[in-house]
């Protein structure tokens, strides 16, 4: 059985994230998400639209989504791969070769996936903003 993990702040759930995680299922067989927490965003300066246990709800309802825990800080990764025996780390390739998920390496694979093109939360959120 090989797991995978993946993170990410999965805000207002859209085509790419579903993208992502039906990617990162088929390259295993169990898929851990691990969801932002409204702390670990505050510190991020980031703010989310639905609180974590409405995205985790959300996440759970996702059929490639196996198991949702929370991201509560930069440093729990290679805890989190230990504790859940992953085997490869997924994310999209907007982090490719970022460090904190390059330092993964000696546990398990890591693996980055193409972002999909023209949709993300932050520009959702720009274009209905605009009234779009
Ligand atoms: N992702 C993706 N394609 C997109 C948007 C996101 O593959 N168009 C991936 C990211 O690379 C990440 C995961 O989905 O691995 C969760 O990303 P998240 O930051 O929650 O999504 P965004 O929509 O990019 O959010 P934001 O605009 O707030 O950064």
């Amino acid at each position: 059985m090989k797991r995978i993990l993946t993170y990410g702040t999965f805000d207002l759930l859209h085509w790419g994230h579903i993208r992502l995680l039906r990617r990162a299922r088929s390259l295993g067989d169990y898929l851990v998400v691990a969801a932002s927490t409204e702390e670990f965003n505050a510190g991020k300066g980031k703010k989310t639209y639905h609180d974590f246990e409405t995205r985790k709800n959300m996440l759970e309802a996702v059929r490639y989504v196996d198991l949702v825990i929370p991201e509560e800080r930069w440093d729990q990764k290679i805890d989190d791969v230990r504790k859940y025996e992953i085997d490869a780390v997924v994310m999209g390739g907007d982090w490719e070769g970022d460090e904190r998920f390059e330092i993964l390496r000696p546990y398990c694979e890591v693996i980055y996936l193409d972002r999909t093109e023209g949709v993300s939360t932050t520009k959702i959120k720009q274009d209905l903003g605009e009234g779009a």
